[in-house]
């Protein structure tokens, strides 16, 4: 029987068509279907099957021995340690550091006795020297080598005393010629990663696959080989900053929670001990209309902060301007001010801005939004230690909002001590965090008000009844 030797793959999603197509059909995604040739199949017919043995649950089991690399950080967001023969993959922009990271950590792990191994697919050796040289590495014994194949990858490692530590950077660039497409294709990238997860719960080496993202911030390639691995960390950071945050998307041997925070030096990334203290030096400290947002971001807890701007307007139709939010939530967060906590903002100049690029979708974001506006029009600075929460109902009250613990352990974790958030929030002792339970907008309007400085601008809060 005559098999179709070309299949049509979607490079977004991985799904298969028949036929070429502008439009995938399963993602909605544009020019993503190339053509691949489909992949031999996978076992031959008539081979001797080899029977294995079951185990029974209550065996004894090693108790998940772990790697220290010995950077806290680093530590804290895989769980405490990489755990042996465990896959994890790191994503995180082009120029974020993840090679930096990764030999760093490598290098640690190299003098504390372990063997490390960083092949590198897009960098040359005399590259990942020049690097080493810089971060002061350049003595340690980490093994180093620039490879594209799988196959001879695997052979390479299995030969003399088992490595602890492989970094493979990154799986886009590696290639296993038991599939004929080109590297970097989704069938490449599945198969070349499946080959390394094998080796590394073979040999029980700890693995770490770089991996690059897309333009909206997901790992490139395959869904599937997020799937494949045991934990997804992310490397995040913006252009205008030298700190960059680690984040566990996904781990099956640690939190989720848990972040890290590096600066990026010339000589390589630090360990941020203290957070807060580089966090709050990047703000305008005291400044009225900035709000703290605790925010989650998917299943992420994510600390931005909301900067309001109101001022008086020259224009018959005053402006109303928003960045990284969503307008007609502004103007509703406006409305319910007007009409329940008697503040005005008919004859001002709005702008409402999203610090760090970052475009916020929840409705959570409501009460640090109104905190930012309402200080602004007050010339109010609100208080530098604290965080804001909770959704807005169209009759001003706050209403409560999902994953508060993760909100505030966030916060405490970032050096934060108090938080504005729906009354139903409960304070979590462990994270130390006091919660300022707000029921209703007008008063945390009362709140801010009674901040306002030695300049006090238009507003006196008055509930709308006594305007009339
Ligand atoms: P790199 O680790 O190559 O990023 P990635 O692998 O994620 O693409 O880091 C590249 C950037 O980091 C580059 O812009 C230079 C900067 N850098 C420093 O600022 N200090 C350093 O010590 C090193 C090694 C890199
Ligand atoms: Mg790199």
């Amino acid at each position: 029987m005559a098999r179709r030797s070309t299949a049509f793959v979607c490079q977004n999603c991985g799904a298969v068509t028949g036929r070429w197509q502008g439009k995938c059909e399963a993602c909605g995604e544009w020019n993503t279907i190339a053509a691949e040739s489909a992949a031999p199949a996978a076992h031959q017919a008539g081979r001797n099957r080899r029977v294995f043995a079951l185990e029974p649950l209550a065996g004894v089991s090693q108790e998940a021995p772990r790697l220290l690399s010995g950077i806290a950080e680093l530590d804290r967001v895989t769980g405490g340690g990489f755990v042996k023969g465990s896959v994890l993959l790191l994503g995180g922009d082009p120029g974020i550091g993840k090679s930096t990271l990764l030999i760093q950590a490598a290098a640690a792990l190299a003098k504390a006795g372990h063997r490390a191994i960083y092949i590198s697919g897009e960098e040359a050796v005399a590259q990942v020297r020049l690097r080493a040289d810089r971060l002061a590495i350049s003595d340690v014994s980490v093994e180093l080598a620039a490879e594209t194949s799988v196959e001879d990858i695997i052979a390479t490692l299995g030969i003399g005393p088992i490595p602890h530590f492989v970094v493979i950077d990154s799986i886009q660039t590696m290639w296993t010629d038991t599939v004929d497409s080109a590297p970097g294709t989704v069938t490449q990238v599945r198969a070349a990663a499946q080959a390394l997860i094998r080796f590394a719960k073979r040999s029980g080496a700890a693995l770490l696959l770089v991996g690059h993202v897309t333009k909206d911030g997901q790992i490139a390639g395959p869904r599937v080989v997020e799937h494949m691995v045991d934990a997804v960390l992310s490397f995040e950071g913006d252009g205008l900053h030298q700190f960059r945050i680690l984040r566990a998307v996904k781990n099956r041997f640690g939190p989720t929670d848990e972040i890290g925070v590096f600066e990026m030096t010339g000589a390589g990334l630090k360990e941020i001990v203290n957070p807060s203290a580089l966090f709050l030096s990047e703000r305008d400290l005291g400044s009225p209309g900035t709000a703290v947002f605790a925010g989650i971001e998917g299943t992420r807890p994510v600390l931005v902060e909301i900067q309001a701007l109101v001022a008086p307007s020259a224009l018959g139709m005053p402006r109303r301007a928003v960045v990284g939010w969503d307008q007609n939530r502004l103007s509703m967060i406006l409305a319910v001010l007007e009409a329940h906590c008697g503040v005005k903002f008919g004859s001002h100049d709005v702008y409402l801005n999203v610090a760090g690029g970052l475009r916020i979708q929840e409705p959570a974001a409501d009460l640090a939004a109104a905190a930012a506006l309402v200080s602004s029009l007050a010339n109010a600075p609100l208080p530098a230690d604290a965080v804001y929460f909770g959704e807005i109902s169209l009759s001003g009250a706050v209403r409560p909002v999902a994953q508060t613990p993760a909100r505030l352990k966030e916060a405490a974790k970032l050096g934060f001590v108090r938080a504005f958030a729906p009354e139903t929030a409960r304070a979590d002792p462990d994270t130390g965090i006091e919660v300022v339970g707000i029921g209703a907008l007008l008063s945390l309007v009362g709140d801010v008000t009674a901040r306002r400085g030695t300049r006090p601008r238009a507003i006196v809060p008055q509930p709308v009844r006594q305007d009339g």
